[in-house]
């Protein structure tokens, strides 16, 4: 039996496996002087070079074309060339499917550059690219390291339900789902399949509440939906959310847990991730005069966030205006929401480091959050980040009865709907807090593109929903 290797096991144990015959498969990159060709199986950025045999039969020669897919037995050698350690030379060579040179050159697989945008409108191909393959083999590394930091810290997976009755959020719309003939007016919802209204859902973090209330660390990690008709070059219609929620913890705790987790990931993905890492920031200098994608990164482990109230950061914007330091093209006071030049400007300029925003006015916050003493803010927190701006939205959640009460009448929040949620504060609540950690951006951020379009296999975005 010849052992079948992925090219990146083979390329790693190379060394050992010298005059060894072997078989790999996957598609051509790249085909010349009828002898070299080089061959890519998505395991690593990484190419394998194959020495085709001189004898080989011309009608098979046409056949080997830029994308063809391939089996190849071949000996393993030490490579002449400086680029590569090893070389295959080959045996004997299948062809799966060979591609026609016409189609590769109208797609984005023809060996030229192309333009992100038309990455995305062949979406289904773009996995075979260079750099939309690094950003993927990332985004599962990060993935797999969320896990592993959660798992290894004591907390429990907990699956939150897709299909919900509440916006937990409470603004933006939702995606309602049902199996009603719309066309029969008016609609009675006592008679769809849950017997009331029901939408995708924005946030896990209600029902993560109820279960940390019980199991004390609990995180949720899933796909979420927003209606919002936000077309920028970070939002998605549906992104995927990292939620823990810990009883017994308050805001500091939950900040502190935010600071460190961010920064394993980081830090793990410097480790584990480097050849597609490098690849990236090779790339990415080249299309904008971007900050080197590795020293980004490193920085953001160097130095503790920086840590500021709300009403502070007001404070700091009041100043640098009348000092003439910046001019805003939305003027903001107390009470209102950053937008992102205002977050631009404390991250980029004036902080020049991730920026953790705390006790934000009420107002401007979800129903759950605990209220301060002052009856103004909420201890909600923010965490900013270069590039992208909100990577992280959370709080210490309002455990009190009647408070959470009240702001439920205050903000509108249908109480009714809510009761289990209610419920929780009667049966042994306790100061819990908890975070939202948008994944997509955070694999943006990690990758450096600049479109979160870019970072997601399929995105779902306004007016799009293909493949
Ligand atoms: O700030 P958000 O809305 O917080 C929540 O949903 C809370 N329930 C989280 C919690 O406390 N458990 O969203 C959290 C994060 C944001 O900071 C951002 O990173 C990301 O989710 N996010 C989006 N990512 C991509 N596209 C969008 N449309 C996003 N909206 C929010
Ligand atoms: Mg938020």
């Amino acid at each position: 039996m010849i052992r079948k290797y992925s090219i990146k096991e083979l390329l790693n144990k190379g060394k050992f496996l010298i005059d060894q015959k072997v078989l790999v498969e996957g598609w051509i990159r790249s085909f010349r002087y009828s002898i070299f060709i080089i061959l890519n199986d998505g395991s690593t950025i990484n190419n394998l070079q194959i020495i085709l045999s001189k004898k080989l039969d011309k009608k098979i020669i046409k056949k080997i074309t830029i994308g063809s897919s391939i089996r190849v037995i071949g000996i393993v050698k030490k490579s002449i060339g400086k680029k590569q350690y090893i070389e295959l030379k080959s045996l004997d060579i299948i062809i799966y499917e060979s591609v026609d040179p016409e189609i590769i050159q109208k797609s984005i697989l023809q060996p030229k550059k192309h333009s992100f945008e038309k990455l995305r409108e062949q979406a289904h191909l773009r996995f075979k690219t260079n750099i939309f393959s690094c950003v993927m083999r990332i985004r599962h590394h990060i993935a797999f390291c969320i896990h592993k930091y959660f798992h290894e810290h004591g907390f429990f997976y907990l699956h939150t339900p897709i299909i919900t009755t509440s916006n937990c959020e409470g603004v933006g719309r939702m995606f309602q789902i049902t199996t009603m003939n719309l066309k029969n007016q008016p609609i009675d919802y006592t008679k769809d399949f849950f017997k009331c209204k029901t939408y995708l859902s924005v946030s896990g973090q209600l029902e993560a509440e109820t279960a940390s209330l019980g199991l004390g660390k609990v995180y949720t990690f899933g796909p979420v939906f927003r209606a919002e008709n936000s077309n920028t070059s970070r939002h998605l219609s549906e992104f995927w959310m990292i939620e823990p929620e810990i009883a017994f913890y308050h805001l500091d705790e939950n900040i502190n847990l935010a600071e460190n987790f961010i920064k394993f990931v980081i830090k793990y993905i410097l480790e584990n991730s480097m050849e597609d890492l490098t690849f990236l920031d090779q790339r990415l200098e080249k299309c904008s005069k971007k900050n080197r994608l590795l020293e980004k990164l490193e920085l953001i482990l160097k130095f503790p966030f920086k840590r500021i109230s709300y009403t502070e950061v007001i404070k700091i914007f009041d100043q640098e205006e009348k000092k003439k330091n910046i001019k805003f093209l939305h003027p903001i006071v107390w009470g209102m929401d950053l937008q992102s030049e205002h977050e631009q400007y404390l991250v980029d300029k004036y902080f020049k480091t991730p920026v953790v925003i705390f006790d934000y006015p009420c107002n401007i916050k979800a129903f759950y959050m605990r209220m301060n003493n002052d009856g103004k803010t909420v201890r909600a927190m923010d965490i900013l980040f270069p590039e992208i701006g909100e990577i992280i939205g959370g709080s210490q959640r309002e455990e009190r009865y009647d408070i959470l009460l009240q702001r439920m009448k205050d903000t509108n929040t249908d109480k009714k709907k809510l009761w289990w949620y209610l419920d929780t504060r009667r049966f042994g609540s306790v100061p819990h807090s908890g975070f939202g950690l948008g994944f997509d951006r955070i694999v943006q951020f990690i990758t450096g593109m600049n479109n979160i379009r870019d970072v997601i296999p399929f995105p779902r975005t306004p007016n799009n929903a293909e493949f």
